[in-house]
């Protein structure tokens, strides 16, 4: 597996193993060709070191895709920390070791690699990487940072929820039933923006606390086993990844998905059955850009958070083309939105290192 694992398209595979706390940590450049790669730093415990390899690779694939179809100057990357215990076992001392570690890495890759939050990490984490490299965007606003990258997320997902129902022939979400997996930071914007555009809300968690918030609202809830053979017009993957393998996208009781989860799709089969199905599935790489937005727009480009949220709006937009690249060319829209990701990488110049 590991050799498979490692022989992959991208540009660099970093490395480190800490006995003292049983950590190992990875860094994956997939591409530089727009700018210097940037992705978040995942926390999380893996089955093994393969599998943690595997999952940071497709998803600094996926920030290279996200930042071409979206115009940002930058490349795609990931950093995977794979933990020896769940997140909330790990107490703060460990957790302070792990990301000074972490940010020795991120620091030695001078540049070319440029971090941010992502699951299990957050502003003040980004804070405390920054003590020791200067790579790292999303810092609080207290330390100059542009902050938490989630309700932007929101917001890009929500735009990218009215374009694909109009897409799809749903009209607006007014009484349409969205199913909205994973009430975190992303997703619990989402069913506030969602359900004040007039749709019924289920939703699913494994937090028990999020739950009882959501029942406050008003929502229905799903149990979290049931969450993929619930009818609902709109399924929104807001928690993890791969959610829709194959099975599941021959039998989702969806018209359309739009989620922030990266890499929704389990196997590159999924997206064609579901295309074949007519269920309309908006790229996450295109959807979830929200965030990207938010920390390249602020850090790099000095967008106002006005200009922020016009470019965030567009998402819209950017999926029109993809469905009309789909129709066109009669192939699913993930193929679609990568052809659109290409066509901006490839007509972009060579970026030179270290600018
Ligand atoms: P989060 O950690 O705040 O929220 C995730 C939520 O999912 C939590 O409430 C958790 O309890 C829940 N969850 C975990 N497993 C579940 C399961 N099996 N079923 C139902 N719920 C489950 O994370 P956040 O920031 O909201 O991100 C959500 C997703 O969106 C992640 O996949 C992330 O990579 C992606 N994303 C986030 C961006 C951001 O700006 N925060 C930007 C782009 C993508
Ligand atoms: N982790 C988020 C994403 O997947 C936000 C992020 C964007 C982090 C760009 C770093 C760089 O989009």
């Amino acid at each position: 597996r590991l050799d498979k694992t490692l022989c992959w398209d991208g540009e660099l595979t970093v490395t480190r193993h800490d006995r003292e706390t049983g950590t190992s940590f990875i860094i994956r450049l997939d591409s530089t060709r727009l700018g210097p790669a940037a992705g978040g730093t995942r926390a999380a415990q893996y089955a093994s070191f393969g599998e943690a390899l595997d999952d940071a690779g497709r998803l600094a694939g996926a920030m290279t895709l996200k930042m071409a179809v979206s115009n940002l100057p930058m490349g795609g990357g990931k950093s995977v920390i794979a933990l020896p215990a769940p997140r909330n076992e790990i107490d703060q001392g460990t957790w302070k070791r792990i990301l000074v570690l972490h940010a020795e890495n991120i620091d030695k890759l001078g540049g070319n690699y440029w971090t941010g939050p992502d699951v299990n990490t957050n502003s003040s984490d980004m804070d405390l990487l920054n003590d020791t490299t200067e790579f790292v965007f999303g810092r609080s606003t207290a330390r100059g940072g542009a902050g938490s990258s989630a309700s932007n997320t929101s917001l890009g997902v929500f735009e990218a929820m009215k374009a694909t129902a109009l897409h799809r022939g749903l009209g607006t979400l007014d009484g349409l039933t969205v199913l909205v997996q994973g009430l975190g930071a992303v997703g619990s914007g989402l069913a506030v923006l969602a359900s004040q555009a007039g749709a019924r809300l289920l939703v699913s968690d494994t937090d028990s606390e999020r739950l009882a918030w959501a029942r406050q609202a008003g929502h229905d809830v799903v149990e979290i086993d049931n969450v993929r053979s619930t009818p609902c017009d709109i399924f929104a993957p807001c928690a993890m990844g791969g959610v829709i393998d194959s099975a599941v996208a021959g039998e989702l009781p969806a018209s359309a998905v739009v989620g922030a989860a990266n890499n929704i799709l389990a196997d590159d089969e999924a997206g064609d059955i579901l295309h074949q199905r007519g269920v309309t599935y908006a790229p996450d790489f295109v959807t979830n850009a929200g965030g990207a937005f938010h920390l390249v727009g602020r850090e790099v480009l000095g967008w106002s958070e006005e200009t922020v949220g016009a470019r965030t709006r567009r998402i819209g937009d950017t999926l029109a083309e993809v469905y009309s690249i789909a129709e066109s060319e009669d192939i699913d829209t993930d193929r679609a939105a990568r052809i659109l990701a290409r066509r901006r990488i490839e007509t972009a110049g060579t970026h030179p290192p270290h600018t």
